[in-house]
């Protein structure tokens, strides 16, 4: 749940938009005037604003800069029609998170606020480093856990190159803590009052990408009806985190480096080259070397970007943090939920210890919250985690076999709870049909009384994609706001 606030002239507007919201989940204020949103946020900080660019009295860019000289790290999603879109790019460039333009669709509006409240967290939310857990355990924020050796040198050299310019590469397998450790380098760093851009280079098309990190002007390809600013300036005075570097497109990879040597880029389409002073941090789990010497990945970027290499160990490296990495999830889990900790049996503990965990602290996070919710009181047996971590597979306990035989409903309903059970269960749902989808979509939000953040968690999906598949399925019907 995020606190937002609306402002906007359009009465009709701002109540569809309210409505909206509050079905999110979220805490919702709304302003007429650019002058009552500033009011607004000199009485309670928002954790976004999304507002007009064109209103009678103050306009909406005047009213952000406002905004943002009362709160220096606000950040905004800017609603603006075609003709005033050089006004949204000024907007971004003084820190506003994006802008869209009217009239737009519901799903695409929800798209970028979730993405704007995500990178407001990111940004905000510290990340501790190297504390003990019980200190952690009682700090809502996240926290880079662990006691090993491994990690005690991952700690060292967070705090040696946070405070430097340097480029940073993190290298790790899947679920090793790259995003955590990027966060921590840049908010440890002298830009951490600045923005912290994400771009995650799987996530966005590859036709997508060069656009997305550059901008381009007007008329650059069909379809850019306008000018629009790439995520790269931004984050001017900002870090840029490049996650899954190893993705990259190869002509990406060219433009990239031309940002590293010269500090300068260009938007497609257009010949003004325009200069940035961003700091690069980077992530991969692939083998770079290889991509290398498959002419995948260019060698000179990549002799650039290994200098400062932060390599993170797999899980089954780290001696005992999988026992302490269990027991905190437990407990952050128990607090979130608002349930008694039920504890970790010693059984539970030691099976915790010999797993291999191949997705790492995720996939341990994931085991120790699937345990949890299935879990019928008591401490967490080796059999509650031997289950959530997909050992013995589904069937090992049976729901069906408990409750008798019922009615059609209930039998697919123990189907999927059996399913949300099974091993690779977070990417089973990419490959069901639409029907078994929405059964498992509708399962998990009855389960979690339609708490969409939980239910996405349970899926293993992200809150927009949850969004998104609820949308597709039309499992709830939504007005649209123009
Ligand atoms: N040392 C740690 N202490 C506490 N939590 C951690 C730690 N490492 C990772 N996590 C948690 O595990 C999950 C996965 O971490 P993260 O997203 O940083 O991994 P990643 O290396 O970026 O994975 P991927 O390669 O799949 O993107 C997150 O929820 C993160 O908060
Ligand atoms: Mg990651």
């Amino acid at each position: 749940m995020a606190a937002i606030l609306i402002v906007d002239d359009d009465p009709n507007l701002r109540q569809s938009f309210e409505k909206l919201l509050l079905a999110e989940g979220h805490a919702v204020r709304t302003a007429c005037s650019g002058e009552a949103g500033v009011e607004a946020v000199r009485q309670a900080a928002p954790d976004l604003v999304v507002m007009d660019v064109r209103m009678p009295g103050m306009s909406g860019l005047a009213a952000f800069k406002a905004m943002r000289e009362i709160r220096p790290g606000l950040s905004a999603v800017i609603m603006t029609a075609f003709g005033t879109t050089d006004t949204a790019i000024e907007a971004t460039r003084l820190g506003a998170f994006d802008y869209i333009l009217k009239p737009f669709e519901i799903p695409d509006i929800l798209k970028i606020i979730e993405e704007a409240l995500a990178a407001g967290r990111m940004s905000r939310d510290k990340v501790a480093v190297g504390v003990a857990v019980g200190a952690a355990q009682e700090d809502q924020g996240d926290a880079l856990l662990g006691a090993s050796p491994a990690m005690q040198e991952i700690y060292k050299a967070i705090g040696r190159v946070a405070p430097t310019e340097a480029l940073v590469l993190i290298r790790g397998d899947s679920g090793t803590g790259k995003e955590l450790v990027a966060r921590a380098v840049y908010q440890y760093s002298p830009r951490a009052s600045q923005p912290f851009v994400v771009i995650n280079c799987v996530a966005i098309p590859d036709t997508l990408l060069e656009s997305e990190l550059f901008g381009y002007e007007k008329g650059a390809f069909t379809g850019a009806s306008h000018r629009r600013v790439g995520k790269i300036e931004q984050a001017n005075r900002g870090t840029v985190f490049l996650d899954e570097i190893g993705d990259m497109p190869i002509n990406v990879q060219a433009k990239i480096l031309r940002l590293l040597q010269e500090k300068q880029i260009e938007r497609l389409g257009g010949s003004a080259t325009i200069g940035v002073d961003v700091r690069i941090i980077a992530a991969t789990n692939r083998n770079l070397e290889e991509a290398v010497a498959q002419g995948r990945f260019r060698e000179d970027l990549y002799y650039r970007l290994k200098v400062v290499t932060l390599t993170l160990p797999p899980l089954r490296e780290r001696g005992e943090d999988a026992a302490l990495l269990a027991e905190a999830f437990l407990s952050r889990y128990c607090r979130e939920m608002g349930m008694d900790n039920p504890g970790l049996s010693a059984e539970g503990r030691a099976l915790i210890l010999s797993l291999p965990w191949p997705g790492n602290v995720r996939e341990l996070s994931n085991a120790v919250q699937k345990a949890l919710i299935f879990s019928r009181g008591g401490p967490l047996t080796s059999e509650d985690i031997a289950q959530a971590a997909g050992i013995g597979g589904p069937g090992l306990h049976s729901f069906s076999a408990e409750n008798g035989h019922g009615t059609a409903e209930e039998s697919l309903r123990d189907w999927v709870r059996q399913t949300l059970f099974a091993p690779g269960a977070d990417r089973l749902y990419e490959t069901l049909t639409d029907q078994a989808g929405a059964a498992i979509i509708r399962e998990a939000l009855t389960f979690t009384q339609g708490n969409r953040s939980r239910a996405a968690k349970l899926l293993g999906i992200s809150r927009p994609t949850l969004i998104a598949k609820i949308e597709k399925y039309g499992l709830k019907i939504e007005t649209q706001v123009s």
